[in-house]
């Protein structure tokens, strides 16, 4: 049995950002952070348009409660406001820690940070260093972390959370290397794994955003809250569904349609290409199905619409947002200096997630803490976003949450000893579980299966839903759910088995998916990116609360917790 007093699970932005307030907050603790890449390939590394934060650098007028109100109004009302508060309160304090930790932002001609307009909020307040700002943070967090001697276990997938009389008490882990299992017992365990965009065909997310922590928690019987809110980021590139950033409309791109018009001014006047996401999304998938889409011959009618960049000239898109026109150019040869990109929404973000507090302890209900358990980041609901997320406060929430959760965790293994863990009957359940995979021997290949499990929820849970649709979905998703015993792994060795960790991600896919649908059937109204068809307003009388899904393999039991109101009172939202 391996021995720490924190174990951290993710080596992104929230989980790398803990890792280190907890070692210089503590030198003597022994910390331990275990991802499944190497840290700097978590997926937060993709983030590109900036964290939004109101130094006042551009604009002397912005205020944390103009920050604060932008938030709750983005989240249609569903966010916790006093977790808002805190996110908006710490934003300038936590931007100028990683300014001094030499994150390299962009800067405006005198020196200081600069900060770019993005969707849904009312200044220009997001920090950033070109379109590269995700990578531009963790790389500095990740060195500063060897700094701080934080031991590494990268490339190990962890399989299990134990969980016994109401206590975290460790994980088991898998090393992908050579196949060696370990029990984890730690004072406190953090999960800060991110998302889950893998659930679906058409992500900006990377391949290994495939909801592990989610699954590993709600198989411990913990719930997961508001699951239903999946963020569609409306400029996905068409077809291959990677990230082209809202940076790019923050910097004063157009979205056109096959009538050749600015079509948002339909759908939200006075905020046009820089409307949150949840109705920029709608907005696209409303010109698509109306005809007004385009094809790849530039005829009408077709699957995308356009993102316009031409008027900004080559000096401002090769320096504001050099990596979104190397993506268009490199993957489906648009040079945007010249021709519109072609996109359409794609699946980025959960708003969802392990409900925690806000300093990042889980809860078990509405009421209740679990010991030992904390989370941040993407993978966390504290809820700051509540139905829908604003650009550029994800990469401010993991540094927020991230610092404050590895604080509060410090302060929380003090006075604690290591938990007692008999390690056997684990490590023998983990042992069978893999053997149980290597000896199946049915038709399938993973690939297929997953193919057939992320076409499924992109078809009955996508931008638009309805009970109809959703019903038809959960019955499909269960029948795929029968085949995962028929599935093949072609490689029964224990070095680098790759097919083991996609075959494990696949179980988590499969029971992120259902919560998601079945937590999403439940919310009959529609709030943010939930859009029902068949129940088109909000409904705050009967929804202006949480979703607690509790799963099980005979069932998903839904319960409801109320939303934190502190200074503003639920409005129509419009733009
Ligand atoms: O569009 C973007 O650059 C994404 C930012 C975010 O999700 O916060």
């Amino acid at each position: 049995m391996i021995d720490h007093d924190v174990i951290i699970v993710g080596g992104g932005l929230a989980g790398s950002r803990a890792a280190l307030e907890i070692a210089q907050s503590d030198p003597g603790l022994s910390v331990a952070l275990v991802a499944k890449t190497h840290p700097i390939r978590s997926h937060s590394v993709a983030a590109q348009g900036g964290i939004a934060a109101t130094l006042k650098n551009v604009d002397a007028t912005d205020s944390w409660e103009a920050h604060a109100f932008d938030t709750v109004k983005g989240s249609d009302y569903l966010a916790d406001q006093d977790a808002v508060e805190i996110l908006t309160q710490e934003a300038p304090d936590v931007v100028i820690d990683l300014e001094h930790m030499g994150v390299l932002f962009s800067r405006l001609p005198d020196g200081r940070i600069a900060q770019r307009a993005f969707g849904g909020h009312s200044h220009n307040r997001t920090c950033y260093a070109a379109d590269k700002t995700g990578h531009a943070i963790l790389h500095e967090l990740v060195s500063n972390l060897r700094r701080y001697g934080v031991t590494i276990y990268d490339e190990w997938y962890v399989q299990r959370l134990i969980l016994e009389e109401r206590q975290v008490k460790g994980v088991v882990m898998y090393r992908i290397l050579d196949g060696h299992l370990a029990v984890v017992r730690a004072k406190a365990v953090m999960f800060a794994t991110g998302g889950y965009g893998r659930v679906y065909n058409t992500t900006s997310n990377d391949f290994a955003s495939t909801g592990d922590g989610l699954s590993m928690t709600a198989l411990a019987g913990l719930p997961l809250e508001d699951m239903e809110f999946v963020q569609f980021h409306p400029t996905g590139l068409y077809p291959v569904g990677v990230l082209i950033s809202e940076a790019v409309r923050g910097e004063g791109a157009y979205l056109i349609n096959s009538e050749g018009r600015r079509f948002m001014e339909d759908y939200a006047p006075s905020r046009m290409e820089l409307a949150p996401r949840d109705i920029t999304s709608r907005a696209i998938t409303c010109e698509i199905r109306a005809g007004r889409g385009i094809h790849p011959d530039g005829s009408a009618g077709g699957p995308f619409v356009h993102l316009d960049l031409r008027h900004m000239g080559k000096e401002k898109i090769m320096s504001r947002v050099p990596f979104c026109w190397e993506e268009a150019h490199r993957l489906v040869g648009v040079d945007a200096i010249r021709e519109p990109i072609p996109v359409r929404p794609t699946v980025h973000y959960s708003m969802g997630g392990i409900p925690v507090n806000v300093d990042g302890q889980v809860r078990s209900s509405a009421d209740d803490l679990v010991e030992g358990f904390f989370a941040a980041g993407e993978a966390a609901c504290v809820s700051v976003h509540g139905a829908n997320r604003l650009g550029s406060n994800s990469l401010l929430e993991c540094v927020v949450y991230g610092k404050r959760t590895g604080a509060a965790i410090a302060r929380y293994v003090r006075n604690r000893k290591l938990p007692a863990i008999n390690e056997s009957p684990y490590l023998d359940e983990t042992r069978r579980q893999i053997q149980s995979l290597l000896d199946q021997d049915g038709p399938l290949r993973i690939a297929q299966l997953r193919q057939a499990y992320q076409d499924c929820m992109t078809e009955y849970c996508g931008v638009f839903r309805s009970e109809s649709i959703m019903r038809e979905g959960i019955t499909r998703l269960k029948e795929l759910q029968q085949q995962y015993n028929q599935i093949r792994l072609d490689d029964k060795g224990s070095l680098w088995n790759t097919e083991i960790i996609e075959a494990l991600e696949l179980r988590s896919l499969m029971i992120v998916g259902e919560i998601i649908l079945t937590s999403a059937l439940n919310r009959q109204e529609s709030r943010g990116s939930h859009a029902r068809e068949d129940f088109p307003n909000r409904d705050d009388g009967n929804f202006l609360k949480h979703t607690l899904a509790y799963y099980s393999p005979a069932g998903i039991d839904i319960r409801y917790k109320p939303v934190t109101i502190t200074r503003f009172q639920p409005q129509e939202r419009k733009y």
